[in-house]
């Protein structure tokens, strides 16, 4: 079982000294979201509880007048009968969309286990991607962050080989990619995708192997693949643009 950077913390700064590690028994794994959490402690349940409701259901925008200044809306579909979703740019010069994201990207990061506790927004080096969401009934529930790619690679599918002396030219890279749970499966990452095509550049249109991939997760390779997967003519092999993510 591994632990997120987050649980240390909640176990360095919440749990009587000297107990820590015999409070390791009691941890249990949801099966639904897939937190380790302390069950039989009431700040263990309401850590859950809260990123339970977040990583199954979405990240609350807030009121809708906060919703209608979120960004631009990019395009509006049907998830469910009678019901509209929307794949919005995110306007992230505002201080309130910019803590929104940040409870997405903590959601995000917990599911991909990833440590990244990058302050794209508020840090010094100014952030030059975008970030495009998906809205469902005032809540996000996919998101995509776009960066300046590296140089490009093509990864073999399935494999973490890369092909030598063959470098595709990225125009744009996919430094994140999430969607929530219950809304999986739905198209929504693929939308996200389409969004990043025809919104990245002015008037430019990019084709999907010009999308580079940032160390894809088993999830994401499957998405990488549908999405901007070139098969190469002799070995028949689906081929993934991928680039190597900058050291923070
Ligand atoms: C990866 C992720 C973003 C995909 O989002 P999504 O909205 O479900 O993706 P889509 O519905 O647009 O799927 C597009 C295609 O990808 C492939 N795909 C996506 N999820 C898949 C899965 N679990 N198994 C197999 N193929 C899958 C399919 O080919 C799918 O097309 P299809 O549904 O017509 O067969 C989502 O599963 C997720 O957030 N996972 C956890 C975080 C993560 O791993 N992010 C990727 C980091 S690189
Ligand atoms: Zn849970």
């Amino acid at each position: 079982m591994k632990f997120s950077r987050k649980m240390s913390i909640f176990y360095a700064n919440k749990t009587p000294r000297g107990k820590a590690y015999c409070k390791r028994s009691m941890l249990i794994k949801c099966a639904q979201c897939g937190l380790c959490y302390i069950d039989s402690n009431a700040i263990g349940q309401k850590l859950h509880a809260r990123y339970h409701r977040n990583a199954i259901n979405g990240i609350r925008v807030g009121s809708q007048r906060e919703l209608e200044s979120f960004g631009k809306v990019i395009e509006k579909f049907t998830i469910k009968v009678g019901k509209m979703g929307s794949i919005i740019e995110a306007n992230i010069n505002s201080r309130k969309v910019q803590k929104v994201l940040d409870e997405v990207l903590q959601a995000a990061n917990m599911v991909l286990n990833s440590q990244d506790n990058t302050k794209r927004w508020h840090g010094k080096t100014k952030f030059k991607g975008k970030v495009f969401v998906c809205i469902y009934r005032a809540r996000i529930i996919g998101i995509c962050i776009t960066e300046t790619p590296q140089i490009g690679y093509w990864m073999i599918q399935g494999s973490n080989i890369l092909v030598p002396n063959k470098n595709p030219k990225l125009a744009i890279g996919i430094d994140r990619i999430f969607v929530v749970k219950t809304f999986r499966r739905h198209g929504i990452a693929t939308r996200l995708l389409n969004a990043v095509a025809n919104h990245s550049f002015y008037k430019l249109k990019l084709r999907p192997y010009q999308i580079g991939w940032s160390q894809p997760s088993h999830f994401g390779e499957f998405v990488a693949r549908k999405y901007s997967g070139v098969v190469h003519p002799r070995s028949g092999k689906v081929l993934i643009p991928v680039y190597k993510q900058e050291d923070v």
